[in-house]
């Protein structure tokens, strides 16, 4: 740690505990230097802390939905964090199974009881627990969830698939607030971007798509709908720029609750609006392989 005229050097693998940081913060030290070949250990280090009670969390049976919610968000995170900067490795791996094992059983429950037609309203109260892309890859699911009820896809593989896709589609992002992007217009719109960090968007859905082929066992189709997460129906989207016949069905239904749960954050979730960015979105999407799922979007709102 440097700043002040002391420097206190701890050692690697020595253990510290946070007052000795804070005891040099407030002796004005601003800085805690970690060497490069260091870092990956020093994130594996600081986050396996967390990890165990994550892993126990999302496994209770004991615990509230919301709570798991609360635990899903507190997960995402550590997982970005990981692949973020040290990669994808087995210990996010295997926090990311707990999570999308958690997310299927309480997506399952809230589906069989009388709640499934209230998903949209508890939505709006679960949130604002995290950050943006941990946040929004939940509401994803759970929007994902109610329209494969009405679509009648809801088998636990689908199921499967669709979750893993909400968890990882943005897990390449670098730049968090560009999950909020939803077009290329509003990318080249964003004046305080860095071009690595343009270049970053336009390749991250094919970035998490490779990811996602170290996870073990994972259904097929995850690494297809992640890769085309954000083509369009106009054949605008990237990075291929499919049409609307040529996008994979699965696929479809999943771009459509990715941009609706973009939407809600965008209206902050103004139900008068709601129903307006529906109609706009049924405009949009009702072509070729789109049509199943805007009609699935409208009925789970509907209800
Ligand atoms: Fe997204
Ligand atoms: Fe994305």
């Amino acid at each position: 740690m440097l700043g002040c005229e002391e420097l206190q050097i701890i050692n690697k693998k020595s253990y510290y505990e946070h007052f000795l940081v804070e005891k040099y913060q407030k002796k004005g030290c601003n800085f805690f230097y970690i060497g490069a070949k260091d870092y990956p250990a020093f994130i594996e280090f600081s986050v396996s802390a967390v990890v165990p009670s994550l892993l126990r969390g999302l496994e209770s049976k004991a615990v509230s939905s919301e709570d798991k919610h609360e635990l899903l968000i507190a997960s995402h995170q550590v997982i970005h964090k990981l692949v973020d900067s040290i990669g994808f490795t087995p210990m996010a791996q295997n926090l990311a199974n707990s999570a999308i094992n958690s997310t299927i059983e309480t997506l399952q429950l809230v589906g069989r009881s009388k709640e499934s037609g209230n998903l949209f309203s508890k939505i709006k109260k679960m949130l604002k627990k995290g950050d943006f892309v941990s946040e929004h890859s939940c509401l994803v699911s759970y929007i994902i969830t109610a329209m494969t009820i009405e679509i009648n896809w809801c088998s636990e593989v689908t199921l499967r698939k669709y979750v893993v896709a909400s968890f990882l589609h943005d897990i390449a992002l670098k730049s968090p607030d560009l999950a909020k992007v939803r077009n290329l217009d509003q990318l080249y719109a964003l004046t305080d971007v860095t071009e690595e960090d343009r270049s970053n968007f336009m390749n991250h859905p094919e970035i998490a798509s490779q990811m996602i082929t170290d996870l073990q066992e994972l259904p097929p189709d995850i690494d297809t709908i992640i890769a085309q997460h954000h083509e369009r129906p106009d054949g605008k989207g990237f990075p291929r720029g499919l049409s609307a016949l040529r996008v994979a069905p699965l696929s479809a239904v999943f771009i459509i609750a990715e941009e609706f749960a973009l939407r809600l954050y965008e209206c902050q979730f103004d139900e008068n609006q709601m129903m307006e960015i529906v109609m706009e979105m049924k405009n949009k999407y009702n072509a070729g392989n789109y049509r199943r799922g805007i009609n699935a979007l409208i009925k789970s709102i509907m209800k």
